[in-house]
């Protein structure tokens, strides 16, 4: 038996029984290996895949970025988890570069592992600083499988797991109106990213996000932005709310925080709302948040991301990819109708529901990682590592092409 097929096997037998039928069924079986940048290769080297999805972020600094891997190297000399409850140079170090990038004054981080975990503290926080309950959410939104983001999201992630915590109301993203129907005093806060992923990338019209801030100060909510995929440099600029005039009450990160080699995640609250943990700084806590190994790796991340140059790099590619699809686009009408983009935070907009799905295996068979958006699966999510380079452009749209013209051609046998 090969090393592949036993890594098969043993993730059949004792990790995920329906992930390996999933994947055998559209024959997409991909065991990662060695990988590197933008680069996967499958386990026995037999394919490789170029990553454009980045889980979400993750890879942002592309797979084993070597100044990452270097400073977690160093760390492992010197560092270990760390102990949460005592005071820890390494998180305050980073706390402190966080609060130097973030504007106003966010000046707190709690950190976390996952992004679930930070967005389920945003939420206590909210709850705990105003003294009220509700909590809103965009509809087809996501914010994590953990107990109060899951109970953000749609009911289709909830429902097998028995009973929910109330208080948690929806609206359609980039829907005034919709909004101001449910913000009244009972209003913890609202809740939202900065581009919907999982909802197919919409875009917000320029309005929106100062007018929700409007109106959450309206009703005494808070405004909880959620910057796991569109933070630390996605969208062209720091932060992804950097595109539109606003402060919120709390940011989370998570993803490219980690360099894709530490788990870490962090919400970032402004300066009164610390205040919610004087009579009790030990209401919450987290074992692994902020552990101390990652703490210098995410300063790194920081560092890196936050360089003019590196977010100017972000834009040119951004634009080359508009350019691009552009190209396709008049080639591939009806099958692929538009790009939605902000910077690397793009999805191609496709025909219908099924082509989603269908673009994702092509692009697999055309040595492309995409993910269609899953509660819009007319969407493929499209998330280079920002390192790419320009020479690399090329490749993939040639790529891209490639898959496109598969795609179309199933859709249309399909009738
Ligand atoms: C926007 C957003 N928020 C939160 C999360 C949850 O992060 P995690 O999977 O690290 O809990 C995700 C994960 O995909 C996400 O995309």
């Amino acid at each position: 038996m090969t090393i592949r097929n036993d890594a098969i096997n043993a993730f059949e037998a004792h990790v995920s029984s329906g992930k390996v039928a999933f994947f055998k069924r559209f024959g997409m079986d991909f065991v990662m290996g060695a990988r590197q940048g933008p680069w996967l290769h499958d386990l026995d080297d037999s394919k490789t895949l170029f990553n454009l999805h980045s889980n979400g972020g993750v890879f942002n600094l592309g797979h084993r970025h070597p100044v990452l891997v270097n400073v977690l190297k160093e760390s492992l000399d010197r560092l270990d988890i760390g102990n949460h409850h005592l005071i820890s140079a390494e998180r305050a170090a980073l706390a402190r570069d966080l609060a130097a990038l973030a504007p106003g004054d966010l000046d707190y981080a709690i950190f976390a592992s996952g992004g679930g975990e930070a967005v389920d503290l945003a939420i206590k926080v909210a709850r705990a600083h105003t003294g009220r309950s509700v909590i809103i959410s965009a509809r087809g939104g996501y914010h994590g499988h953990t107990g109060l983001a899951m109970a953000t999201g749609d009911a289709k992630y909830r429902q097998p797991f028995g009973p929910q915590p109330a208080g948690f109301t929806q609206v359609p993203f980039d829907d005034l109106p919709a909004l101001e129907a449910v913000l009244d005093d009972t209003v913890a806060a609202v809740i939202l990213e900065t581009v919907p992923a999982t909802l197919g990338m919409v875009q917000a019209g320029n309005a929106y996000f100062p007018m929700v801030r409007r109106l959450c100060d309206r009703a005494g909510a808070l405004l909880i932005l959620d910057e796991v995929q569109t933070g630390l440099g996605r969208t062209g600029r720091f932060w992804g709310f950097e595109h539109f005039d606003l402060l919120p009450d709390m940011v989370v990160i998570g993803k490219g925080l980690s360099g894709g080699l530490y788990p870490i995640s962090a919400t970032l609250l402004r300066r009164p709302l610390e205040a919610v943990f004087h009579a009790d700084p030990f209401i919450h806590i987290s074992t692994f948040g902020g552990a101390e190994l990652g703490c210098p790796v995410a300063r790194k991340v920081l560092e890196l991301s936050a360089r003019p140059e590196f977010l100017s790099h972000v834009r040119e590619l951004a634009q080359r990819f508009r350019d691009g699809v552009e190209t396709l686009q008049e080639r591939y009408t009806p099958f692929l109708r538009g790009l939605r983009q902000l910077g690397l935070m793009m999805g191609l907009e496709l025909q219908d529901d099924l082509c989603g799905p269908i673009l994702s295996k092509c692009a697999y068979d055309n040595d492309l990682l995409m993910v269609y958006a899953n509660n819009a699966p007319a969407v493929c999510q499209c998330l280079p590592p920002l390192i790419m380079t320009f020479e690399e452009i090329p490749w993939v749209m040639e790529r891209l092409d490639r898959a496109l013209a598969a795609a179309a051609d199933f859709r249309e046998a399909l009738g």
